[in-house]
């Protein structure tokens, strides 16, 4: 890794503070910074029509740009609201593949003030590769993401 988790998180707080980055930033920063997140993007929470709808990501075009809430691995967390680290996605019963390369993911849910809006969704080309450091560090920049409105308002559906 070319930093650890903490000089990461430091330095994307500043720059959310600073105003100097966008979602899709954070994506770019994630993706370059940390070897095991090979995609990474947002996904907002759209209630009335029950969907999560795709927001902006880095890596492999998707297909997956709407998702039904209980469909996939984040379909479930956008029903159960908790972080869902899937080691070994062929494991999975209630998984979507976007590319053939993945083989981990790992989904963390953002809050604003209690209410779920959203989700952070990165997967990775290596098998197993997620510790308690990267669900704390991602649940931590979800955490900030939460706190700066202006950063995904404009994802919401109205
Ligand atoms: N694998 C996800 C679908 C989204 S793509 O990974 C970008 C899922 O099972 O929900």
């Amino acid at each position: 890794m070319k930093t650890t988790f903490s000089t990461l998180l430091n330095s994307i707080q500043e720059q959310i503070l600073n105003n100097e980055i966008d979602l899709k930033g954070i994506c770019m920063i994630l993706n370059k910074e940390v070897p095991h997140y090979n995609w990474v993007g947002f996904y907002f929470m759209n209630d009335k029509k029950r969907i999560l709808e795709i927001g902006p990501y880095i890596g492999a075009k998707t297909d997956h740009t709407e998702i039904a809430f209980g469909k996939g691995i984040c379909g479930q967390v956008a029903v159960s609201g908790k972080t869902f680290v899937v080691d070994d996605v062929y494991a999975q019963d209630n998984y979507l593949a976007c590319s053939i390369q993945t083989k981990a993911e790992i989904v963390v849910p953002l809050f604003s003030n209690d209410i779920l809006i959203g989700q952070l969704d990165i997967d990775s080309h290596e098998k197993d590769p997620y510790s308690e450091e990267d669900v704390n560090f991602l649940e931590s920049l979800c955490n900030l993401i939460a706190h700066k409105p202006e950063l995904y308002t404009k994802y919401l559906p109205e």
